[in-house]
Order: C-alpha cells, then structure tokens, then sequence
C-alpha cells in the first residue's frame, strides 16, 4: 500500500478551529495538503463567533511547516460560503477536498423543541454541508478529482433521545451522499461518510474520563484521511471511534412477493418475520435497483416473464 499523501492538494475542512475538525485538518496538513481552516468560532450550539480558534489552528499548521488559511463563513449561509470558495480558489486554484464536519448541538425532546431551533440545526448541518458541496462541486467536476466527506451520527444513523433535529439532519446527510457519489463518479468525485464518537466539548460531560481518554479526535483522523485519499471508496459509511473502524452498511432483506389475493395489511403482518429475515440481505445499488427486484419478484411469483432488461 503506497504512502496517503495529499502533497499539491487543497483541503476544506470546516468548523476546524476545534475538535475534530482541527485533528482532521492538522492531520491532512501532515501529509502535505493546504488547509483551509474554515470555523465561525461560536459555541457548541451555535451562538456567538470568533476567528481565535481558526487562527490557533492556521498558526499550528505553519509551525509544522505547512501552508493554511484561516475562514470565518458560517457555512449555513451559501453568500458567505461562495466567498469563501472564491477565496480559495484565488489563493491556490483547486479544491480537492472538503470534509463537511461543523456542527452545533440544540438538543430537546421534540415536544420542547421549537421549530426555530430545530431548523437552525438542520441548517448547519445539512444545509451547511450541501452549501459547501454545491460551490466546491464546479471546480472539482473541472479538475475531475474530487474526494467530499460528510460528517453523519450514531444519532442520526440509529436514534438518540433529544435529538430529533440532530438526528434529522444528520441522517438527511446519507440521502445526499447517496447522491453525490453516484452523480460525482464519471468524475472521479467520491463521497464518504464518517459517523465519529470522539471526547469533544460536545460530548464533554457525557462520558467517563477514561472513556474520554481513549475517545481522542487523532483516534478517528486517520479515518479521515483514508476516505479523502487518492485511493478512497466511495458511498461508503465509515463508524470510528478510539481507533476503531465499522462500515455501517444499508442493506435490504430478500423480503416476500405476496400473491394478488394477498394484498392487505393482515398478510404483510402475517409475513413479517420472513419480510424482516436478514438471511440474504444485500446492499442496493441505487434506487431503481430496488424497483428491478420488486418487479422481477413479483414477475416470478405470477409465472410472468421478468420484466426488466439490463
Ligand atoms: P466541536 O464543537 O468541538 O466542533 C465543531 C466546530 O464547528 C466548532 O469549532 C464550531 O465553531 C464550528 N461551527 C459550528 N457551526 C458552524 C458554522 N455554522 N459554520 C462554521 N463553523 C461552525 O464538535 P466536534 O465534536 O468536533 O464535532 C465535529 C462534527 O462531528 C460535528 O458535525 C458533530 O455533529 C460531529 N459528531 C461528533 C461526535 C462526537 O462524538 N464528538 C459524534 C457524532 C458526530
């Protein structure tokens, strides 16, 4: 396996003054590539800005020798987001790669929540990383190399208590992902996701010390660096935490194709053990992947010939 190097590489790492955010970008200014240390500066949900922690980060880089920008854009807001672009772009004339990582926290049972707070999280988290992807996508489709990182959660993947707007937007994250590396692939573009557990001040509090203490963001970076590389998959899912790596993976069961005088309510209950065996799970390729088998089982239940030609 050849070194991962991102030497004459630009990255975008966003909400990188802290965190994750910060390893990752120190991480990938390790292996040569010029970092865009792009942060707002507010706290875990959302309130306030600063340009100190970008700028710390931007002076660590350099003191290792490397080349990094310091970004204030509030990525929720696209004007602010296409500056930010424009400016790169100026500066260095190419953006390889964006990992998609701010984030806040305006956590609630949805009872208690308000619309308000349940729309600005969606709006820095999905929207945020869909502004970044759309202004950074002409230029990667130009060079034909691309590599985009979207950070999801277990939250959003399995469901936490509280966090119905989190959750909501991080998962809505998959959908575009999903997208995104099946539009992005005759340009050479890949799009990953990671679903990280790391010690962060967003999850200060909530786990032991000792926990925390194998729970360090350097833990999950080199992750990181594996799905922005040369090398990297692409609509891959990649759970990490403490140096520890699982492909969290969609897949669909064989399920039942239910005869003509079957089609109620009572016999999909009455077959849910069978629609719901994993036995012979697979992945789905893409959405009419799915339309094919149904036909096709459906087709084969009837003894009518398969309908789809591919
Ligand atoms: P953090 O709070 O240390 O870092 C988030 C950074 O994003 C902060 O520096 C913040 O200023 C910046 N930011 C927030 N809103 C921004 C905006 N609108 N524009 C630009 N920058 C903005 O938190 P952490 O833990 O490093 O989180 C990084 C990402 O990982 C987030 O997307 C988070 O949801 C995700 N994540 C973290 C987990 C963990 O265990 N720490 C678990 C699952 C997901």
């Amino acid at each position: 396996m050849n070194d991962v190097r991102f030497d004459g590489q630009v990255a975008i790492v966003t909400g990188a003054g802290a965190g994750l955010g910060r390893s990752h970008a120190l991480g990938l200014a390790a292996r040569g590539a010029t970092i865009v240390v792009n942060d707002l500066g507010g706290s875990v949900d959302g309130s306030g800005t600063g340009s100190a922690a970008a700028q710390a980060v931007v002076a660590e880089i350099e003191a290792m020798g490397g080349t990094a920008m310091a970004n204030g854009a509030d990525v929720s807001d696209e004007a602010q987001v296409r500056a930010m672009v424009d400016a790169v772009i100026d500066a260095y004339g190419r953006i390889d790669i964006l990992v998609n990582n701010a984030g806040i926290l305006r956590d609630k049972t949805f009872a208690k929540m308000t619309m308000a707070d349940f729309q600005t999280v969606v709006d820095v988290h999905l929207i945020g990383s869909a502004n970044c992807t759309h202004a950074v996508w002409p230029h990667m489709v130009e060079q034909g190399y691309g590599r985009i990182l979207f950070t999801t959660s277990a939250s959003g993947l399995y469901g936490n208590f509280g966090q119905s707007n989190y959750g909501a937007a991080k998962s809505a994250m998959l959908g575009l992902m999903n997208v995104l590396s099946i539009e992005g692939a005759k340009f050479n573009i890949r799009a990953n996701m990671l679903a990280p557990s790391a010690a962060t001040r967003m999850t200060e509090g909530l786990l032991s010390a000792d926990v925390l203490a194998l729970m360090q963001p350097e833990t999950i970076t080199p992750g990181v660096l594996a799905l922005v590389s040369a090398d990297a998959p692409s609509k891959m899912i990649l759970g990490a935490g403490a140096g520890c790596f699982a492909e969290v993976q969609v897949r669909e069961t064989a399920g039942v194709a239910l005869a003509d005088d079957q089609m109620t309510p009572e016999a999909v209950l009455a077959a849910m053990d069978q629609i719901r065996d994993p036995e012979g799970a697979t992945p789905v390729e893409h959405a009419f992947a799915q339309t094919r088998k149904f036909a096709r089982m459906a087709a084969a239940a009837r003894g009518l010939p398969l309908p789809w030609n591919d």
